[in-house]
């Protein structure tokens, strides 16, 4: 007999065989009912919704009936039929069960309802099984699709840089090593561990941003975007951060901050805009269970302009705040999350985007103004997440380049495959990364970027 996903049955209820009999398979959500008949509520992944399957005991031996408990996968047959009961359209009369696999009622992590997202953290390998973590994954999907959509309706090429590099993209000395040398025994030359030795001959590492050798495809192809994982040794225990997590990295040919501003504000419109255009089921869950103001906030974003705003002007906002910060902040501090969100959560209560940020604290790459203090940098601040997309415009001036790196203390000769886009053909540059996990935060309204990743890495934790 003919397998129907939930989905479609659910969805498109007009799409069925002459006489509705069918199979579904899937994993039992509920079982509840009385000793004549009893109701399963049965979920396959494909949607949010559950197909109520209704059991007459009398037609079943009830000892096997005993062994459907939580959690147990199953293949019901049977015929569909429009449901009486209040909270679904259809639903299906069982003529013959099948339980591929039992889930004993005792040990199964998840026989009971409303666990916390904290102990289901503890079993990321289960949750996924939850209606949360369901409707979280699918969202997930559905955002890495238009992102890619996005980019090829407009014309930009997916490019796939490396993820072994032997470049520090950021500048900041957070990266995971990659070796092959035996680290009992880790060969040296004059007091050194001897890297020649190792299997690519030279000091390699996890990469931080895909964008240094994406702006090598953007300087031949004009127009690509990076969409992979990228890795950070930083030990930063936050909601905030994961030392895995999946990066956009757009990168263009002739565009200057302003377009680069203009395709990052239009990109987050167009993805948040998909979320509630494709994926409402899943997104009302979020919004019953966890927060209610979750689509109110979505439509905000895509209704209202982002606030453009320099550094300096920030700065001049946050020094006359009423409100007391546990950071200080002065021209050349680095912004923490509580600045950011003041700005964007109390003072304009809208997404805002920094720009025009002191040299010294931003990366060696970025272009300088001619101020010779501040860089072409933007960085856009949510509300809830606080900096969710980082980026600049690019330095084409081979010397400035040059000079900027040897100040942080780059040594040229090391890059000098990067120096080549400044020293044949250069042109003005942009780009920026987006954070996945921080955008899935902001569509799902979760708290913790550990629950928008199936598995999530951070300090101390890679048990799954
Ligand atoms: O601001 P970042 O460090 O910028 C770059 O890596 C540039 N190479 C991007 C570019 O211009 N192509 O990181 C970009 C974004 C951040 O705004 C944030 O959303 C996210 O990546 N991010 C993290 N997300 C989760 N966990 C972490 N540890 C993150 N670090 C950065
Ligand atoms: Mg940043």
């Amino acid at each position: 007999m003919k397998r129907f996903e939930i989905k479609l049955l659910i969805d498109k209820y007009a799409l069925h065989t002459d006489d509705n009999k069918m199979c579904v398979k899937g994993w039992v959500r509920t079982k509840r009912g009385n000793k004549n008949v009893i109701f399963i509520a049965i979920n396959d992944g494909s949607t949010i919704k559950n197909l109520q399957v209704v059991v007459d005991v009398a037609k079943f031996d009830e000892e096997f009936l005993k062994n459907i408990t939580t959690g147990a996968c199953l293949c019901v047959c049977g015929q569909l039929v429009e449901s009486m009961g209040k909270g679904q359209c259809v639903e299906m009369l069982a003529d013959s069960i099948e339980i591929y696999g039992m889930a004993d009622a005792e040990t199964y992590p998840l026989q009971k309802k409303g666990h916390s997202l904290e102990f289901l953290r503890e079993i990321a390998h289960l949750r996924p099984r939850t209606n949360t973590f369901g409707a979280i994954f699918r969202l997930r999907h559905a955002m890495a699709f238009a992102i890619h959509k996005y980019f090829n309706d407009k014309g930009f090429f997916y490019w796939h840089s490396p993820l072994i590099t032997a470049s520090d993209a950021e500048g900041a000395g957070e990266m995971f090593r990659v070796t092959t040398l035996d680290l009992q025994n880790i060969p040296q030359r004059d007091g050194k561990v001897d890297f020649s030795e190792d299997f690519f001959g030279r000091e390699t590492s996890l990469t931080v941003s895909g964008q240094l050798e994406g702006e090598l495809g953007a300087m031949a192809l004009g127009k690509i975007y990076t969409f992979g994982p990228t890795f950070r040794a930083e030990n930063s225990n936050t909601p905030r951060h994961l030392s895995e997590f999946w990066m956009i990295e757009p990168e263009m040919a002739f565009y200057d901050l302003e377009d680069n501003m203009n395709l990052a504000e239009d990109f987050i419109k167009y993805l948040i805009s998909y979320a509630l255009e494709n994926c409402m089921d899943d997104i009302r869950f979020l919004n019953d269970m966890y927060d209610n103001s979750l689509i109110e906030r979505l439509r905000f974003v895509i209704d209202n302009q982002f606030i453009r705003l320099r550094y300096e002007e920030a700065v001049n906002i946050l020094q006359s705040a009423k409100q007391k910060f546990e950071f200080p902040v002065g021209w050349g501090t680095d912004l923490q999350s509580e600045h950011e969100r003041y700005l964007v959560e109390k003072h304009f209560k809208c997404p805002v985007i920094l720009i025009d940020y002191p040299r010294e604290i931003k990366a060696f790459y970025m272009k300088q103004n001619d101020d010779n203090r501040t860089v072409r940098a933007m960085d856009v601040l949510f509300p809830a997440i606080g900096e969710i997309i980082g980026g600049s415009q690019r330095e084409d001036d081979m010397t400035k380049l040059v000079a900027r790196m040897k100040e942080v203390g780059i040594d040229p000769a090391d890059m000098d495959w990067y120096l080549d886009t400044r020293r044949f053909g250069s042109a003005p540059h942009s780009g920026f990364g987006l954070g996945f996990e921080r955008l899935l935060l902001f569509v799902s309204g979760m708290s913790n970027i550990r629950d928008v990743i199936p598995f999530p890495r951070f300090p101390k934790n890679a048990t799954f």
